[in-house]
């Protein structure tokens, strides 16, 4: 357990670290799988990590990321997607400053209602499991949900094809989630899509403009306990409470957070308002 002074002082910490993954499998000709989380928390990390990558120029072209999660039903340039909250606090930067390759960048993606959602492969495994569609007519329920399967079966795919992940970034929700993965959430489980708890609907409202969506697709735990480290962040009083049962309480689903303690290499990053120092 890691405990800043404030997000900032954690912000540069893990940053840092971030950056000595790097520079370190470089040393070896290795890439770098980065499992990279959204919310307010990681803010501070993906600041520091733009100005540590210009200042000292790091070569990210070996670079790889997975982000956790997504809505499902937000077209990928919504204002409230995960897809743009990733491109406005860390990759529309880094493609500018640095070589990261933005085919190396993955984010699940919620959307599918049309044929233009899909790609051509999707596109060709639809119209083999739905003989008798309609060309250009939109999704039915049926399909998109088939469509966001299938989706949540190739990243999991992708993940195992291209990782493990060599370091995932995680923030907690209030009732433990982590990722979405919300509480019940099997343990085994791989990225599947879920449906949020109000808690959780509610928790993000605030910087939601519009309707928070019903559901999301995520990495699930068994996705997320296979990566080789594990930085879980929180900050804020708000967090305290999660924090107290994710490191205390029994090791179970209902608090999904519990069961990064059966992971070998997990670190808690957390800052004084969560965790004050004792003089
Ligand atoms: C969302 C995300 C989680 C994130 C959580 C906490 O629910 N899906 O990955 O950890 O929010 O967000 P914040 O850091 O803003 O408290």
């Amino acid at each position: 357990m890691l405990i800043f002074e404030s997000p900032e002082d954690l912000g540069k910490a893990c940053a840092r670290q971030i950056v000595d993954l790097i520079l370190e499998n470089q040393k070896e000709n290795k890439p770098t799988v980065l499992g990279l989380a959204t919310g307010n928390t990681p803010i501070p990390v993906y600041r520091e990590l733009k100005q540590l990558v210009q200042k000292e120029k790091i070569d990210l072209s070996q670079v790889i990321t997975f982000n956790l999660d997504e809505y499902l039903g937000l077209p990928i340039d919504d204002p409230n997607s995960y897809h743009s909250f990733m491109f406005e606090q860390l990759f529309s930067d880094l493609l500018q400053t640095s070589n990261l390759d933005p085919r190396n960048i993955h984010i699940p993606n919620g959307y599918a209602k049309t044929e233009r959602d899909l790609s051509s492969q999707e596109l060709e495994a639809l119209f083999i499991a739905f003989p008798n569609r309609i060309k250009n007519s939109p999704l039915s329920q049926e399909e998109e949900l088939w469509i966001l399967k299938q989706r949540a079966d190739q990243y999991e795919h992708d993940i195992s094809r291209l990782g493990p992940i060599d370091l995932q970034i995680l923030g907690i929700g209030t009732n433990g989630h982590i990722g979405f993965a919300e509480p019940g959430f099997s343990f085994s489980q791989d990225t599947s899509l879920v449906q949020l708890t109000e808690n959780t609907r509610r928790d993000n409202a605030c910087v939601f403009n519009g309707e928070v969506p019903r559901f999301a697709i995520t990495m699930g735990i068994g996705t997320i306990l296979k990566a080789k480290k594990i930085y879980l962040l929180a900050t804020g009083e708000k967090k305290r409470e999660i924090i107290e049962k994710a490191l205390q309480f029994p090791i179970s689903p209902s608090i999904p957070a519990t069961s990064l303690r059966m992971h070998p290499c997990v670190s808690f990053f957390l800052d004084e308002a969560i965790c004050p120092r004792t003089p």
